[in-house]
């Protein structure tokens, strides 16, 4: 979807592979923009990432690179499945590229970043998801602790990939309870886009919720929507409000 100001071309929107996120963003996520994903353990981001770059290369082909510190292929493989995602057949077929920890192969900074870039070109690689930001505490271990420098390359590989016409959606873990005290990272402000994923609690259970914290320059809904992983996948209910926030506001709370 090409997004136009008058007659001028502002940017174009690619489909995110989540069902009802376009909608909450507004038409999708604009091409070559730098997206964090971030939430407590267990609310979906890994999947999210995931379904980013299946249905990317399947449904708008768009080859992708998934990089993954946290899970193994295999373990991925099997997750997905059960999800009603083949991710192997998609790799067989070259379409995705998966790239597990063993970073020990991407030590030396720029020049292991120079690697990954060529793998983007020769691939025609349009989308990277990275599986989480700890990635980068591998790959730069002597920054430990300096933060100004950590924030510093993750700049420099998010510029890099800009350069390389990639969208790029970056996983981050985050203790989130309530979306009104959430507390921000210095790293937040790196990205053009922050989604953020938690639980709300609801009685005797917890449902899970999607927010879009910011996407710059762009119009996007700031509702908080109920999310439901299944059979076929993450699915966002963009067309609900979760019951809890319903409840919260007839308490008058
Ligand atoms: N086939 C399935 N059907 C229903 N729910 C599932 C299925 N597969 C996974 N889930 C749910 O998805 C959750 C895991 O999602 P995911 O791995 O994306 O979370 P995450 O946010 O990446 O967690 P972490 O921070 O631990 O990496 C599980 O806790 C489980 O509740
Ligand atoms: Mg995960």
């Amino acid at each position: 979807m090409i997004v136009k100001k008058g007659d001028i071309l502002a940017f174009e929107l690619i489909k995110t592979g989540v069902p009802g996120l376009d909608q909450v963003l507004k038409g999708g996520l604009r091409r070559n923009s730098s997206i964090l994903v971030t939430g407590s353990p267990g609310t979906g981001k890994t999947i999210l990432a995931l379904q980013f770059i299946y249905y990317g290369s399947k449904d708008y082909n768009e080859n992708g690179i998934f990089i993954s510190t946290e899970e193994s292929l295999d373990v991925l493989n099997q997750s997905a499945k059960n999800l009603g995602m083949d991710i192997a057949s998609m790799v067989d077929k070259g379409k995705i590229l998966f790239v597990q920890k063993p970073i020990a192969t991407l030590k030396g900074g720029i020049s292991s970043i120079k690697g990954l870039i060529d793998v983007i070109k020769k691939r025609n690689v349009k989308r990277v998801a990275l599986d989480s930001l700890i990635f980068f505490e591998y790959l730069y271990p002597r920054f430990d602790g300096n933060k100004m420098e950590f924030r510093r390359q993750v700049l420099i590989f998010m510029q890099e990939m800009k350069k390389a016409n990639v969208t790029f959606l970056v996983v981050s873990e985050r203790s989130i309870t309530d979306f009104d005290r959430l507390t921000y990272d210095m790293m937040d402000f790196v990205f053009e886009g922050i989604i953020l994923l938690s639980r709300i609690r609801k009685g005797s259970y917890f449902e899970r919720v999607l927010t879009v914290a910011k996407i710059r320059g762009q119009d996007h809904s700031l509702d908080v929507y109920p999310v439901t992983i299944g059979t076929d996948g993450l699915k966002i209910l963009y067309d609900q409000t979760p019951f809890s926030l319903v409840e919260k506001e007839e308490r008058g709370q």
